[in-house]
């Protein structure tokens, strides 16, 4: 059967992949968020599994405010670098994993969760920066890819107990899929930051680790936690944590704490990252 071995979260701040596209790593503001990204890499290299399923978000760049799912599953061969404005990113393809992502849509769909199911989506920053951050720059990304996108964009949002629940679901679902394969669960976004308006440049060092915290010890504290919440303390886009919590959903109750690591600023947001293994 297929098993999940693990879970990551992950900050998705577009300069980070700009800062790897254009060779600006070792510039002094970049530095030591990619000293830090260093064990995790290295964690990365030594734990690929054979798919990763990607929870992000989209930007209004696939979709448009006129058009938005609360829950998407790509199901594709493969999917393609979106072009945000400055062309494409020069990443590699992501290779799908149909088989395993019908499989979700089934399963998810007999649970009661009305999914959306995009047979082509164009990825934007918010799946293809985290892929930048664990793998680096190889030729091709090193496992399957499907990616899982949520609205965090257009209200009326999924609350964080939805996005735990969905989490939980896939665990189960991951856990009927017939062939020996291994998973990877990622939760991207967040952490706390705010791009526009009044309050533009929100960060919450104590909402964030918190939110760690919890994420580690008591995944239940951070699933009730409200929008109005997320909003006033850790800024509008700071709503985008409610995607680690579908991550943590699908992983055991019990888990280790393998990495985390925590910088401010990177650009207008806090960067956080947390890998999480499966307590048997
Ligand atoms: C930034 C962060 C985001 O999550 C995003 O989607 C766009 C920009 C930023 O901090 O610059
Ligand atoms: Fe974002």
């Amino acid at each position: 059967m297929a098993k999940i071995i693990a879970g990551m979260g992950t900050s998705h701040v577009p300069g980070v992949g700009a800062a790897m596209d254009n060779g600006k790593t070792d510039e002094a503001y970049w530095q030591p968020l990619f000293t830090g990204f260093a064990p995790l890499r290295e964690w990365h290299k030594n734990n690929v599994p054979d798919v990763n399923i990607i929870v992000f978000n989209d930007h209004a760049t696939s979709y448009s405010l006129d058009n938005y799912s609360t829950f998407t599953i790509g199901v594709g061969e493969e999917f393609t670098p979106a072009d945000e404005g400055w062309g494409p990113r020069k990443v590699p393809q992501l290779k799908g994993h149909p088989e395993l992502a019908w499989h979700l849509v089934e399963s998810l769909m007999a649970e009661e969760f009305d999914m959306a199911v995009a047979a082509s989506l164009e990825v934007d920053h918010g799946c293809t920066v985290p892929l930048s951050i664990a793998y680096d720059q190889p030729d091709e990304w090193p496992a399957a890819v499907i990616p899982l996108c949520v609205n965090v964009i257009q209200h009326p949002l999924p609350t964080a107990l939805r996005c735990y629940k969905l989490g939980q679901a896939i665990g189960r679902a991951v856990a009927s899929f017939p062939d020996d394969i291994t998973v990877g669960i990622w939760g991207t976004g967040g952490l706390s930051h705010q791009l526009g308006g009044e309050r533009a440049g929100v960060v919450n060092p104590e909402f964030d680790k918190r939110f760690l915290d919890n994420l580690t010890a008591d995944p239940e504290a951070n699933a009730h936690i409200s929008h109005t919440e997320f909003i006033r303390d850790a800024g509008c886009e700071g709503i985008e944590m409610i995607m680690w919590n579908v991550m943590r959903g699908a992983l055991n109750d019990k888990v280790n704490e393998i990495y985390r690591f925590y910088h401010i600023p990177v650009s207008a947001t806090a960067y956080g990252a947390i890998i999480l293994e499966n307590n048997e």
